[in-house]
């Protein structure tokens, strides 16, 4: 095992052992401009996407660490999430998202009926956003009077996303527990969409599908985050390599594990000398916007479809991740405490104002990514 490994992961627990300190009872995104974390714990902003990536985190270091003060923070965080089962704008997509890596995990290690509740209760939500004709789950909620940045008359009735495959292991888990096979059949009815629909034949993966809502035909697609219509979005490229493997392991369908290895052929012949990763793989030379967190998802989806493979390809797949995240650590990350971000330089989305910014699930997915390295992990997906 690498030195820079073992080094990097003293150097991530001992940041956050000093960050806890001043950021208990929050659930943190990203930074203000004096580099401190910022707080979406309360009534307005708990739905946000990415709130269960701080109780991640908190789960992870956990497991990195042993440390008590982790775990108990997680706990102690997960009930605020329960208000968002009474706001109907804000449960969408990606419940996965919001309970895998909160109540899920701690039903998975302590076994606690409260949080084991939370699971079922947000599958079902993420169950019921399924259309069955047109077999997809159905992205985002505008409803009326709320309007979609840039899209502001579709009301996205048909919109699926490739982001969404990382949330359909909570239905597969959802159907572990319950013994009910209709979760799972949901899952993988949208990854059979999403491969006839998302994947291109170059290997590299559509944001945005519009379908028909009434048949589930392609209307169209969009480059959503990313660059342009046609474009190749990193992130996304991430949640579908990531996302595909996992829907793999979860069903042991060999079309998942064929579409994780096609995706993952075009990534790698992407990936810049640099190791650094662009917000789109096709966006102009300059501005030479990165996206680290693009970085940090590809390499935890490299490093589980390295242990699906052999050979070459198995030691390609697990070459790149470290070179990724080796990148990060020596050229990226910020271990003193001048910022709370660790990993620096992510990038919501190439058309929106704020690039290479701090982003929690950055900092999520790269101690994932270490500790699966470590064998340390908890498994969260
Ligand atoms: N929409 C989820 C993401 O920004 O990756």
């Amino acid at each position: 095992m690498e030195k820079w490994i073992d080094e990097s992961l003293d150097a991530f627990v001992g940041k956050y052992r000093r960050t806890l300190e001043h950021v208990r009872g929050m659930i943190c995104y990203t930074t203000g401009p004096d580099g401190r974390f910022d707080d979406r714990s309360g009534d307005d902003q708990i739905g946000w996407w990415t709130n269960g990536f701080w109780t991640g985190l908190l789960w992870q270091l956990w497991a990195a660490s042993g440390d008590e003060a982790f775990h108990e923070e997680a706990i102690a965080l997960e009930e605020r999430f329960d208000r968002i089962f009474l706001d109907a704008s804000a449960l969408d997509h990606d419940n996965g998202f919001r309970w895998l890596p909160n109540a899920v995990v701690h039903y998975r290690q302590d076994g606690d009926k409260a949080a084991l509740n939370r699971g079922i209760l947000a599958a079902g939500q993420l169950a019921g956003r399924f259309n069955p004709t047109g077999g997809f789950i159905r992205a985002w909620n505008p409803w009326p009077g709320m309007t979609m940045e840039g899209f502001p008359d579709d009301k996205h009735i048909g919109w699926a996303i490739i982001d969404c495959m990382m949330n359909l292991p909570l239905l597969y888990w959802a159907s572990g527990v319950t013994g009910d096979p209709r979760f799972k059949d949901i899952a993988m009815r949208h990854a059979d969409k999403a491969l006839a629909s998302f994947i291109r034949p170059d290997g590299s993966a559509v944001h945005i599908c519009v379908f028909d809502p009434s048949t589930g035909d392609l209307v169209k697609t969009l480059g959503g985050q990313g660059y342009a219509e046609g474009s190749s979005w990193t992130r996304g490229q991430g949640w579908a390599l990531y996302g595909f493997t996992l829907s793999y392991l979860h069903t042991k369908e060999e079309r998942y594990l064929e579409a994780a290895r096609k995706v993952a052929s075009y990534v790698l012949s992407q990936i810049p000398g640099s190791g650094l990763i662009p917000i789109d793989f096709r966006q102009p030379p300059e501005p030479a916007w990165e996206d680290s967190s693009a970085s940090t998802i590809i390499a935890c989806g490299l490093i589980e479809l390295s242990k699906l493979v052999s050979g070459k390809e198995s030691d390609d797949y697990m070459a790149a991740a470290l070179k990724l995240l080796k990148t990060l650590h020596e050229e990226r990350n910020d271990y003193t405490d001048a910022q709370d971000i660790i990993v620096t330089r992510s990038s919501e989305a190439y058309h929106r104002p704020a690039h290479e910014t701090a982003i929690i699930y950055a900092d999520y997915y790269y101690l994932e990514a270490l500790l699966k390295l470590k064998d340390k992990a908890l498994w969260v997906w």
